[in-house]
Parts: C-alpha cells; structure tokens; sequence
C-alpha cells in the first residue's frame, strides 16, 4: 500500500531520482528543497510531485514544514534524508563557515528533520527512515574534512536511532552512493577527476542517480522490515566496507 514520503533534497539531482522512483512505486511523494525555485518549480510541472521550501539546517523551519505537510498529506511514513552540500577546500584553506555550513545541512538536518517525524512513527508502529551518507563518511576524503565528518556522523545516527526505532517497528538505514553523476560533479575540476577520481572507481564510470534511487525505494518497502541499522554502499567498487 501506498505511504506518504518526504524527501529532502527531493527536486534535483540524486533525490529527484528518488521522489520520482518512490512515485513509481506507488507512494505519495513530497520533495523538499533549500534554494533554486525555478528548478523545483519545474520538477513539480514535469512530476506532479508536489515541493516545499525550507532550511533542513533550522529545526524551526523543520518542524513548521513537517507540520504543514502532515496536514496536507496525512502522516510521514517514509523520510528519506537526502539534502546535502558540499563546501570542498583543503584542511589549510577550510574556514569556520565552510565547516558549519556543511555541518549544518548534512548532519544537523538529520536531526532536524527526523526528530518532528519520530514520535508519530513510534505511536503508529511503522516507519521508514533513509539517511543518504556518502562513500566519503567511510573512507575520508582529501578536501572534504567537513563532508566526511557529517557523513560519517550520519551513519552513527543511523545505527543508534536503529536500536530505537526497532521495537517499535521503525527501521533506520543508510545508503552511501558513490560519485554519482549530478550537478555536484561539476564542482570538482575536470583534472581531479581524471586523475584521482575516475581511475579509483573499477567498474570504470560514475554512478547514475537511478541506481541509489533502486536502494530506497527496496529500503522503504514492507520486505525490507528486517534490514534495520545497516548501510548499504553502492559505489562501483570503489571501496568496501
Ligand atoms: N586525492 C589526493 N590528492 C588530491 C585529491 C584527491 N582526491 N584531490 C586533489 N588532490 C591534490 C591535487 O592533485 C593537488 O596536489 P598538487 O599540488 O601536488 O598538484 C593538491 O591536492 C591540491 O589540490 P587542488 O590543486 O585541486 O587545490 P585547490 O585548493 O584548487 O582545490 C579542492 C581543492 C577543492 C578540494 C579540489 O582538490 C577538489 O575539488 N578535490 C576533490 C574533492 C572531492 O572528491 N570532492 C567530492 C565531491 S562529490 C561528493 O562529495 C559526493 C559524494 O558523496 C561522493
């Protein structure tokens, strides 16, 4: 039977693909996003997904969405923690800025977003929480002190609110993509990817958003009731955990 879902980060790149898979899969799909109107505003023309605009980094702004959302759509079943930034600079070069924006976005809107949904899955005994990490909160990478640290903070938010959610039939897991053909590509250079990127992944291309989109969409489904804490990497061998 059809759920409601939220995605954050839901109009572009990685979480389009993931509204419109869940979609297809036959839930009601909501998208949530931080800044570009025009882009959202299209993805709801092409979709009919609807969107809503807000900050996963202010839990006020959270929880004023959530609520505006649960009484147009009914309750959150599904969240799919998607929306992230990157801010690249070498250590030497990274500022407080680039630090806490990433922070921010990519580990407190984890919080921010899962704590107004958490309470209402736990009375109705059923929940599916998604949390999209990275390859780079398990591996670490050079210029992305701040990234990694979110990222790798994610997947210990996952397996201790895991313990919690199980008796209360919520599952909590994480996918951790890969370097997956999107916008965020295009801010690497054309010769770091050449060099240090392309060569380390061995299927020998980038990943397309469909194929972490797959991942949620089994994750959110009854049959995956038993995979409950666990992180699910899909990277193309690029490293194996
Ligand atoms: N591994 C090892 N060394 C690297 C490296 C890497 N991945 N990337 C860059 N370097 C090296 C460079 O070759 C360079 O060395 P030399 O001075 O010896 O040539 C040195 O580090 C400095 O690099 P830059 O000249 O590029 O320095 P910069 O200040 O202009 O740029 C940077 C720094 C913005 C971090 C840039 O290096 C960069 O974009 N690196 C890629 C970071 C990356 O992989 N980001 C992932 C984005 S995608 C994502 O985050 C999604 C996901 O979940 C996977």
């Amino acid at each position: 039977m059809g759920k409601v879902a939220i995605v954050t980060g839901g109009s572009r790149g990685i979480g389009a693909a993931i509204s419109k898979a869940l979609k297809a899969a036959g839930h009601t799909v909501v998208a949530t996003y931080a800044g570009n109107d025009e882009k959202a505003n299209a993805f709801k023309d092409d979709t009919g997904i609807p969107v809503y605009k807000w900050d996963v980094s202010s839990f006020e702004a959270c929880c004023e969405g959530i609520a505006k959302v649960e009484a147009e759509h009914g309750p959150v079943e599904i969240l799919v923690n998607n929306a992230g930034i990157t801010k690249d600079a070498m250590f030497h070069k990274m500022t407080p800025e680039h630090w806490q924006a990433v922070i921010g976005t990519n580990l407190s809107g984890l919080f921010n977003m899962t704590r107004p949904v958490w309470e209402g899955m736990r009375e109705r005994n059923f929940g599916r929480i998604i949390n999209i990490s990275s390859i780079n909160g398990q591996k670490g990478q050079a210029g992305q002190a701040n990234y990694s640290a979110a990222k790798a903070g994610d997947l210990g938010f996952t397996k201790a609110l895991a313990l919690e959610g199980a008796k209360k039939g919520i599952t909590v897991n994480a996918i951790c993509p890969g370097y997956i053909n999107t916008d965020m590509m295009a801010t690497i250079s054309d010769d770091v990817m050449q060099k240090h990127i392309l060569p380390q992944i061995p299927v020998g291309r980038l990943g397309e958003a469909d194929e972490i989109a797959r991942c949620v969409v089994f994750l959110a489904s009854d049959d995956a009731g038993f995979i409950t804490g666990s992180t699910l990497s899909a990277n193309g061998g690029q490293y194996m955990d």
